[in-house]
């Protein structure tokens, strides 16, 4: 089938664990993230999950945490406030850093989200932004913001190793984001987004009933869907895509071994129309998996 026919439930993106995990005594861990839990449910979740990188700094001796607090890839997952700061806070702790990708900030539909950095007064927090999701992946400028001896050593760093950003996209980037229709973009892209992804979450329910979507997530542009157990993964995609629909096998995300058989679905591609035709699509390739 030709790619313009493909009716693509998913997007290109960051995969796998970092690479630099692999081959190294780092021991992963897989802490489910607490999906729609509030009250002590959540709040017993963060403090297990703060406890978790306060050990994992104490026997790594590891100077940086990475994370993704907003919406984070695949999951849709978002950390509570409190989460934050009492990372911040153990991360302070262990004289570390935070980096925090905040790669789908200007994704939001449902909250309002807050970086952990808008909370660090000293300087253990290296925020990443960029515009590619938002704006084009052609426009491939990303922010760093980092204070004190953290910034000037990356600033050195990335000095020596690119050289320097083009400045033609700087100056682009630069007009993008201080225009006023700047900001009627991103107040736009939040209904648009909030009606694909309950488009796709829907059909989900309809045709994939066998499946769970655990979240609907408040932002971003996956769905992350657990399928029964026992599901025959690679089977399932190559079903899918033999039939034109796109999926990405979630094992690719798990640092350890995954809990159940999952995949990332995107409803960022065009075509949103034709969501309900490849549910229906998925869910006949499940049963065809089983
Ligand atoms: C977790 C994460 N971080 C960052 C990015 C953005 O990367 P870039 O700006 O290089 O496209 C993505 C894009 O998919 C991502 O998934």
């Amino acid at each position: 089938m030709r790619r313009r026919r493909r009716r693509s439930v998913e997007a290109s993106g960051r995969r796998r664990c970092p690479a630099g995990v692999r081959g190294t005594p780092v021991r992963p861990v897989a802490r489910p993230s607490q999906a729609g839990a509030d009250g002590e449910a959540r709040a017993q979740h963060d403090r297990e999950a703060s406890r978790d990188v306060d050990r994992a700094l104490g026997s790594s001796g590891a100077r940086a945490f990475y994370a993704q607090p907003t919406y984070a890839n695949p999951t849709g997952a978002q950390w509570s406030t409190r989460l934050g700061r009492d990372v911040l806070d153990v991360v302070r702790r262990h004289g570390a850093f935070l980096v925090e990708d905040d790669w789908a900030h200007d994704l939001a539909i449902d909250t309002d989200p807050r970086p952990v950095a808008a909370y660090d007064d000293d300087g253990h927090v290296i925020y990443l932004r960029s515009l590619t999701k938002s704006v084009s992946p052609a426009l491939r400028v990303a922010a760093v913001v980092a204070r004190g001896p953290a910034r000037d050593r990356i600033q050195a760093d990335l000095g020596a190793t690119s050289m320097y950003v083009s400045g033609l996209l700087q100056a682009a980037a630069l007009d993008v984001v201080t225009q006023p229709a700047w900001r009627s973009h991103l107040r736009g892209v939040r209904p648009r987004l909030r009606a694909r992804r309950d488009l796709l979450a829907e059909a989900l329910r309809e045709h994939v009933p066998e499946a769970t979507l655990d979240r609907v997530p408040a932002g971003g542009l996956n769905l992350w869907l657990r399928l029964p157990d026992g599901t025959d993964l690679d089977l399932l995609v190559r079903e899918c895509e033999a039939r034109g629909v796109l999926v990405a096998p979630g094992g690719e995300w798990f640092p350890a071994e995954a809990p159940g058989p999952c995949v990332r679905l995107s409803y960022a591609g065009p075509d949103p129309d034709r969501f309900p035709e490849a549910a229906r699509v998925i869910g006949e390739a499940l049963r065809a998996a089983r």
